[in-house]
C-alpha cells in the first residue's frame, strides 16, 4: 500500500512519517515538490505516485496572522484538500485530512460533537471549516479527524514556549478561561495508524463509510493549567532549571490577539472510540510521557 503524505516537517506530519510506516510504503512530499497554495503541483503529484492512501496534515496553521492572510489561508486549508479530495476520487485513494476544534464558537457547555452546528469565529477556523466542505462535497472516501491544542516535543507550539518562558521569567501569566484538551502529536499520529489500516480493510470489504471524527486526548484543563503541568513536571523530573516562581491566571481579555479563539474547546471522542476500539488517554498522561522526551 502507497501512502502519500504531506507537511512531514510539521508537528503532527513529522510523528505520521514514523507511525505510518508499518502500513504501507510512506511517500513524504514536502512544500518543495507540492506546495499546497499551488494547486496544479497538487494534482500532478498525486497523479504521479498513484497513492492508495492521502494523508494531509500540512495546512495554514498561523492563526492569527490568518487574519490578514485570509486569501492564503483558504487557498490552502480549503481548496488545496478539495483538490485532493477530487484526486483522490478519480485514483479510489482514501483521502486522511485534519481539522480543528476551531471550527466551532465555543459557546457549548459541554463537549462538541462531530454533528453540533459548526460556526467558526476567526479566519483560520473559517479556512479550515471551508476545507472539511470542499472534502465532503467531492463526495469521495475522507477521514476528517478533528483536533485541538496539538503540541510535542519539537516545532512551535504551546509547550515549548511555556518551556522557553519559564526558564527566563519568574513570572507567567496565562489565559486561564478557554477550555481544552492539549493533545500529543504522536497520539494523533499513532491514532492515524490505527484508523488508516481499519479503513483500508473496510474499503476491501465496502463497508467503509467516510465520516468526521473528533480526536483529542481525554479530559481538559485550561492554558493555565495546562502550562501549570508542564512546570511542575520539568520541576518532578529535576532536568532543567526554572527561574519561573508563579503561574498567574488570566483572562482572555487581559491577552488580546488578532484572533479570536472559542471558549469551549472540548470534543467528545466518543464516536472514534466506539468505531475504532480506541481508548484516548487523559491529557495529563500524554504530556508525562512525551515531557520524558522533551527536557
Ligand atoms: N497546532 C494545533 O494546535 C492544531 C489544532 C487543531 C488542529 N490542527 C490541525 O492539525 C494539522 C496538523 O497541524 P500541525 O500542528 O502539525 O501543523 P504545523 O506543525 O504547523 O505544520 C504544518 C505543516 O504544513 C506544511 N505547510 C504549510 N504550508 C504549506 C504549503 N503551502 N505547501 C505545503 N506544505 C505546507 C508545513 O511545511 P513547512 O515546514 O514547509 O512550513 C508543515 O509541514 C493541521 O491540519 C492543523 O490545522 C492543529
Amino acid at each position: 500500500m502507497k501512502i502519500l503524505l504531506t507537511g512531514a516537517t510539521g508537528q503532527v506530519g513529522w510523528e505520521l512519517a514514523r507511525t505510518l510506516l508499518p502500513v504501507g510504503e510512506v511517500i513524504e512530499v514536502d512544500r518543495s515538490q507540492a506546495d499546497l497554495a499551488d494547486t496544479s503541483s497538487l494534482r500532478a503529484i498525486i497523479q504521479q505516485y498513484q497513492p492508495d492512501v492521502i494523508v494531509n496534515p500540512a495546512a495554514y496553521t498561523a492563526v492569527d496572522k490568518a487574519e490578514s492572510e485570509q486569501a492564503l489561508a483558504f487557498l490552502i486549508n480549503a481548496e488545496a484538500p478539495g483538490v485532493m479530495a477530487e484526486e483522490a476520487k478519480k485514483i479510489g485513494a482514501l483521502l486522511v485530512h485534519y481539522s480543528t476544534d476551531y471550527v466551532f464558537d465555543g459557546t457549548k457547555s459541554t463537549p462538541y460533537v462531530e454533528d453540533d452546528a459548526t460556526n467558526p469565529i476567526n479566519v483560520y477556523g473559517q479556512s479550515k471549516l471551508a476545507g472539511e466542505q470542499a472534502i465532503q462535497s467531492t463526495e469521495g472516501d475522507y477521514l476528517i479527524l478533528r483536533t485541538s491544542w496539538v503540541y510535542a516535543s519539537r516545532g512551535n507550539n504551546f509547550l515549548k514556549t511555556i518551556l522557553r518562558l519559564a526558564a527566563e521569567r519568574e513570572e507567567l501569566k496565562i489565559v486561564a478561561d478557554q477550555i481544552g484538551s492539549p493533545t500529543w502529536a504522536r497520539l494523533i499520529a499513532e491514532t492515524t495508524a490505527h484508523i488508516v489500516r481499519q479503513a483500508m480493510f473496510e474499503r476491501q470489504s465496502s463497508s467503509f463509510d467516510p465520516n468526521v471524527y473528533h480526536l483529542t486526548s481525554s479530559g481538559d484543563t485550561s492554558w493555565h493549567g495546562f502550562a501549570q503541568k508542564i512546570v511542575d513536571s520539568v520541576r518532578e523530573q529535576g532536568k532543567m532549571e526554572l527561574k519561573n516562581r508563579a503561574i498567574l491566571p488570566i483572562p482572555t481579555t487581559d491577552y488580546p490577539l488578532p484572533a479570536k479563539r472559542p471558549t469551549n474547546s472540548r470534543l467528545s471522542t466518543r464516536r472514534l472510540e466506539q468505531q475504532f476500539g480506541l481508548t484516548m488517554p487523559s491529557w495529563d498522561n500524554a504530556l508525562r510521557l512525551c515531557m520524558q522526551e522533551t527536557v
